[in-house]
């Protein structure tokens, strides 16, 4: 018996790949392509963006909407064309339109662009402990385990009769909630679960949804297990906050429409945290991509946006849901391994994993079956199977062909990772003896079963191992930076747990898993960091989302706990576009001392000089902030907690202002760590506070020499150290800004 709380997260991998869209705004799957099934007689969905509605009472918006469209405004079978009116989140609508009609509605006055709808997927839990989290000690206890604070989620629904979702010990929400539940169970956990995909129905049938809900904020339920292992205390990272949902996918994916319709409804509602494990798989300049538009009116609302990084990685410049204002996650592994080995005939024992562990396996040695030709497992209904052990390279999606050879009569299976994934063993649910092993041991085991006609193995379980070295390391499928639409803000943010991640699910006909899964993904990662960021609003409800983010950045683990650094799938030492600041660490997350905060006037200026004129009416609602009296600001000159600059021989120079969030009277003195090639100038070299919220600007100059040519970007950090405090900020000179 395992005594340690599991985390539950949720953002899918494995679900995505092969049915579910990822929620969290990614998609490990494939590039988000337009979806002809919105395209019918009666035209396609369209998201409209216009300038705000004049009058501002309560119908305004419906009835400025309307006057786009043609009156009345219905498909052939009368329903109504207009699908969602946004009132807070963006200023637009959702209408189903022919092009003729769309032609019309563009005519008008106050039209400013209109977005095919497009398909967003989902993205897919040991962790809390992990993550510096024990029951009864120190931070947990203090910041209440999230108490007060509402984690809204957009995702495939909830199974709300999970234990996971059981309100002991949750107060009921705060005055200022105005949301409703409509779940099978609604109680003082979960106290919102609305559905925008069409039906009226919040249940998950996908199971990403209850997995990334439990990860964020699931109560505490003893002895969860999945598969017979990882038996052990489950909760979410704020197991006090409060859940709701916002069902926006469903098998098919999430209509970005019916996501634009759940942020909205999720402002009025007051969530404080919104945490979005769903992507569309590519970045989209700001301006293009109505929910990064949302997201912002979300954000300058008050509303930390969390979200994933997505699960294209490990290819650079893969990263999506990439603006500034969104906290964008990073996956990496967790300190334990479903423990398996495959012993082999020569005395030779490797290493590896096994998410179906068998209770009492068999010792026998079995001879190995490994083909060149059939090396992603292409046995199909063949005989030459039966008795034998075997191997293969695991792909995403192989679950039937696995079940099939076993079917077919063969005594086991053990799949190799191919180079890209490498150490970071992604596990897969096969209901099978299969044993997975990581790229490296793939070739002993290869090697050995072509030296001799006579190679043989068996497989041995044992159970869940935790303390596994090195940890974390990133996950190979987590996206990587720099962004594409920004490259000026490093992202992804943060690196946190998303790789075999346990967390609740529902109930399955089938007699599969449940009442909690394993999965993997950015999807899961996701929560974790939504968790924090609501143990943090917890402790600090005056907070900004700008300071929270800035708080989770400058207190992130640059090294793992014996001081090396964070790896990668392949281990070598994971980059800033793999890792962001680094892994997340809930505790000093709470106290970081100093915090970068932006100000919705420095934004405005922001968005001035991304996308002109129109970028203040459009994105923030509010058509009296003209660019011409707000000074523009550069994303390298935005207050972000990370600092990105050129690669250039002349010093390049951007300044940030700190606010003191800890102790009155403290002074600050800069450390740099950098490589030889950057000279790093900092001015002023000390900070002296005297009160709690004074403010203090400083800038940096970076200048780099000698860099060879072929180096892209070089890593820099500067930390202000106090004597209770370290707040570190990496600086990325990239050839690309
Ligand atoms: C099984 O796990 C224990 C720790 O739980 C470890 O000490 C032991 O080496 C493992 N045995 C095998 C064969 O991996
Ligand atoms: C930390 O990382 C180093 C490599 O950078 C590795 O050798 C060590 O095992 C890791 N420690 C842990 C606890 O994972
Ligand atoms: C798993 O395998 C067992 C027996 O091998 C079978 O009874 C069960 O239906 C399988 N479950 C699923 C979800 O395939
Ligand atoms: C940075 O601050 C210095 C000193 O206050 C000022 O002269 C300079 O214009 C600032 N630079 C930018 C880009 O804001």
């Amino acid at each position: 018996m395992v005594s340690f709380t599991s985390i539950l997260l949720p953002l899918l991998l494995l679900a995505t790949l092969h049915s579910t869209p990822t929620l969290c705004y990614v998609n490990p799957a494939s590039p988000v392509v337009q979806k002809d099934d919105t395209k019918t007689s009666a035209g396609r969905t369209y998201i409209v963006l216009v300038e705000p509605p004049r009058l501002a009472d309560q119908y305004a918006h419906r009835r400025w909407h309307e006057s786009f469209l043609p009156s009345p405004c219905a498909d052939v079978s009368g329903k109504p064309c207009l699908l969602h009116s946004y009132t807070e989140a963006f200023s637009g609508f959702a209408a189903r339109l022919t092009d003729v009609e769309l032609d019309a509605v563009a005519k008008k006055p106050g039209f400013v662009r209109a977005f095919p709808d497009r398909m967003l997927q989902p993205m897919t839990t040991h962790t809390p402990e992990f993550l510096g989290l024990r029951t009864g000690t120190g931070f947990w206890t203090d910041a209440g385990y999230g108490k007060g604070v509402i984690v809204g989620l957009l995702d495939t629904g909830i199974y709300a009769k999970h234990p996971s979702f059981d309100d002991h010990g949750v107060p009921p929400p705060p005055a200022r909630w105005k949301g409703s539940c409509k779940a099978e169970r609604c109680n003082n956990k979960l106290i919102g679960a609305m559905s925008f995909t069409g039906d009226d129905n919040s249940d998950d049938d996908e199971g990403h949804g209850t997995h990334t809900s439990s990860t964020a904020a699931g109560n505490f339920v003893a002895g969860a297990s999945s598969h017979a292992v990882s038996a052990g205390t489950a909760a979410g990272i704020a197991p006090g906050a409060h859940i709701a949902m916002y069902k926006v996918c469903n098998s098919l994916g999430c209509t970005e429409s019916a996501v634009l319709a759940g942020l909205d409804k999720a402002v009025k509602d007051g969530v404080d945290v919104l945490s979005m494990s769903l992507g569309g798989g590519s970045s989209f300049r700001f301006d293009q991509d109505p929910i990064a538009m949302a997201t912002f009116r979300a954000a300058s609302k008050g509303v930390i946006v969390v979200c994933s990084a997505g699960n294209n990685g490990p290819t650079p410049g893969s990263v999506t849901n990439d603006a500034p204002w969104l906290l964008t996650v990073a996956a990496g592994s967790v300190d334990r391994s479903f423990d398996a080995a495959v012993h082999l005939g020569n005395g030779k024992i490797i290493e590896g994993q096994a998410l179906n562990q068998v209770v009492k396996p068999s010792s026998e040695l079995y001879p190995l079956l490994y083909s060149e030709e059939r090396r992603q497992c292409s046995y199909a209904g063949e005989s030459s199977v039966v008795g034998k052990m075997v191997v293969c390279e695991f792909v995403l999606g192989q679950e039937s062909e696995i079940r099939g050879i076993i079917g077919a009569g063969a005594a086991g299976v053990v799949l190799f990772n191919n180079e890209a994934i490498d150490y970071a063993t992604v596990l897969a649910d096969y209901n099978s003896t299969v044993v997975q092993v990581t790229a490296a041991d793939g070739a002993v085991l290869t090697n050995y079963a072509r030296s001799t006609s006579s190679s043989k193995a068996a497989l041995s379980y044992n159970n869940t191992v935790l303390g596994i070295r090195p940890a974390p390391i990133v996950a190979s499928f987590s996206s990587r930076g720099p962004s594409r639409s920004g490259p000026g803000v490093l992202k992804p943010d943060i690196l946190a747990p998303g790789l075999n991640i346990l967390a609740a699910w529902p109930p399955r006909t089938d007699g599969g898993y449940g009442p909690f899964n394993v999965l993997s993904g950015t999807s899961m990662s996701t929560p974790h960091v939504s968790g924090v960021a609501a143990l943090i609003k917890s402790v600090h409800p005056g907070w900004s989302p700008a300071a929270i983010k800035s708080a989770i950045v400058t207190t992130a683990d640059a090294v793992n706990s014996t001081g090396g650094s964070i790896l990668d799938e392949q281990h070598r030492k994971a980059n800033v576009f793999a890792a962001g600041a680094g892994h997340v660490n809930p505790a000093r997350a709470a106290d970081p001392g100093l915090v970068y905060d932006i100000h919705a006037d420095e934004y405005v200026g922001y968005l001035c000089w991304l996308i002109g004129n129109a970028g203040p009416a459009t994105i923030v609602g509010n058509s009296r902030l003209p660019c011409k009296t707000s000074p523009k600001v550069s994303d390298l000159q935005l207050n972000y907690p990370t600092i990105t600059v050129p690669v250039a021989s002349s010093p390049f120079t951007v300044n940030r202002t700190v606010t003191n969030v800890g102790p009155a009277r403290s002074t600050y003195t800069v450390k740099v760590d950098a490589p030889k090639s950057l000279a790093v100038r900092v001015f002023p070299e000390t900070l002296v506070f005297s009160k709690a919220g004074e403010k203090k600007t400083f800038s940096v100059s970076v200048g780099a020499h000698g860099v060879q040519a072929d180096e892209l970007f070089l890593e820099a950090s500067l930390s202000w150290v106090s004597g209770k405090h370290v707040v570190r900020s990496p600086i990325v000179a990239s050839a690309r800004s």
